[in-house]
C-alpha cells in the first residue's frame, strides 16, 4: 500500500478545527484510493509559544523536512499580539517558508456558480472568476535585511535578487500554459527601483514563453481592477507583499476568506493552507468555514501526492454541497442551510464518494 508522510500543523484558533475537519477528508481519500496517510504532529504558534516559549522549534522543522507535505491550520491571536516582532506567532510562518525554501505561493481564487451571488461584488461581475494569484513567497519584503527599530525610527528593506524573481516568473509561464495563457505581473516599477527590476526580469524570461501573454500592472491600479473586473485576469504573478495584499481582495471576489486555499512550493518541500488567519473571535463555536482547509488538501493531492483524480473530486464534492444551500455560519443567508464546520466536513466527505464513482 503506497503511504505518505503528512507533517499536520494545527496552529491556534480554528486551525485545529479546520484541519480536524480536513484530514477526516484526507483518511476518506485514503479509504478510496487505498493510499495510507501516515500523520505526525506538532505546535506552531501561538500554542507552542505557550508551551516551549518559541513559536516553532528545529524538531518541528526537521519533523516537516522528512515529511512528504505539509498541512498547517493558521497562528496568531491577540494573547500573542504584543510579543517583540520576531517571538510573534507569525515567525512560525516565516520560519517554515524560509526553512523549506516555499519560494512559490500559489493561491487561486475561483468563484463557485453556488457563491456568485454571495459576494459583495455584483453576481455578473465575480461568477466565472477564476484567478491564480503566485505569490513570490521566501523574499521581499518580509525577509529583506537590513531592517530593525530604535525609538525614533522602524525599517524594512524591500530587496529581490534575480534568481528569485526568474524562478517565480517560470513558475507564472508555465502554470498560464495549463490555464488560458495570460499572465499579469503586478509592480510599483513607477516608484520602486526594486519593481522596476522585478518588471526587467519577468520581461526578460517571457522571451522564453512566446506563446503566452504578458501585461504589467501596478499594485495600486491592480487592487482596483480585481474588484471592477476580475474575469480580465488569469493568472497574477507578484512579490511577497503585493501578493499578500493582493491575495486577500481576491478572496472576496470568491464570497468568502473562508474559501481560499494556498499551496506553497519549493524545490524540495510543500506546505499547504487556508488563505485566511486563526479567526480567534469565532474559535471554538462550530463556525469556521472548513472549505479553505480542505480545499488546500485538494491541491496537495494534486501538486504533491500524485492523486489528481481525488484533488479533483473533492473540488467538484465542494461544489455540489454549496449548490445545495449548505452553508457555514460566515456565508450563511436567510434561505441557506447553516452548517458547523464538522457538519460541513461530512457533507463533503458523502459526496465525495458519489462524485468519485463519476468521475473515474
Ligand atoms: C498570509 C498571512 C501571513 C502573511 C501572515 C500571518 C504572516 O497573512 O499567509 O497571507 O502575511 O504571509
Ligand atoms: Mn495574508
Amino acid at each position: 500500500m503506497r503511504s505518505y508522510k503528512i507533517a499536520v500543523l494545527a496552529g491556534d484558533g480554528i486551525g485545529p478545527e479546520v484541519m480536524n475537519a480536513a484530514l477526516k477528508v484526507l483518511n476518506t481519500i485514503g479509504e478510496m484510493e487505498a493510499v495510507k496517510f501516515e500523520y505526525e504532529y506538532a505546535q506552531v504558534g501561538g500554542c507552542a509559544i505557550d508551551e516551549t516559549g518559541y513559536p516553532i522549534s528545529e524538531e518541528t522543522l526537521d519533523m516537516c523536512k522528512r515529511s512528504d507535505s505539509v498541512l498547517l491550520g493558521a497562528v496568531g491571536g491577540p494573547k500573542w499580539e504584543s510579543l517583540p516582532q520576531d517571538q510573534k506567532p507569525e515567525q512560525a510562518l516565516l520560519k517554515l517558508r524560509g526553512g523549506l525554501g516555499l519560494y512559490s505561493n500559489l493561491r487561486p481564487a475561483v468563484v463557485f456558480p453556488a457563491l456568485a451571488d454571495s459576494s459583495s461584488l455584483r453576481e455578473e461581475v465575480v461568477s466565472g472568476v477564476d484567478v491564480m494569484v503566485v505569490r513570490e513567497l521566501t523574499g521581499g519584503i518580509y525577509f529583506g535585511t537590513p531592517k530593525g527599530s530604535d525609538q525614533n525610527k522602524a525599517w524594512n528593506t524591500m530587496v529581490y535578487e534575480r534568481h528569485e524573481v526568474e524562478r517565480i516568473a517560470h513558475v507564472a509561464f508555465d502554470l498560464a500554459r495549463k490555464r488560458s495563457g495570460r499572465v499579469t505581473s503586478v509592480d510599483k516599477a513607477n516608484v520602486l527601483d526594486v519593481s522596476q527590476f522585478w518588471r526587467d526580469i519577468v520581461i526578460e524570461v517571457h522571451k522564453q514563453y512566446p506563446d503566452i501573454k504578458l501585461d504589467h500592472m501596478y499594485v495600486d491600479n491592480a487592487a482596483m481592477q480585481l474588484v471592477r473586473t476580475p474575469k480580465q485576469f488569469d493568472v497574477i504573478v507578484t512579490s511577497n507583499m503585493f501578493g499578500d495584499i493582493l491575495s486577500d481582495i481576491a478572496s472576496m471576489v470568491t464570497g468568502s476568506l473562508g474559501m481560499l486555499p494556498s499551496a506553497s512550493l519549493g524545490e524540495k518541500y510543500a506546505l499547504y493552507e487556508p488563505v485566511h488567519g486563526s479567526a480567534p473571535d469565532i474559535a471554538g463555536q462550530g463556525k469556521a468555514n472548513p472549505l479553505a482547509m480542505i480545499m488546500s488538501v485538494s491541491m496537495m493531492l494534486n501538486y504533491t501526492l500524485d492523486l489528481p483524480k481525488s484533488g479533483l473530486a473533492i473540488q467538484t464534492a465542494i461544489s455540489e454541497v454549496l449548490e445545495s444551500g449548505y452553508r457555514t455560519a460566515e456565508l450563511y443567508r436567510e434561505g441557506d442551510k447553516l452548517v458547523s464546520t464538522d457538519e460541513m466536513s461530512d457533507l463533503v466527505i458523502k459526496k465525495l464518494t458519489q462524485v468519485s464513482e463519476r468521475v473515474t
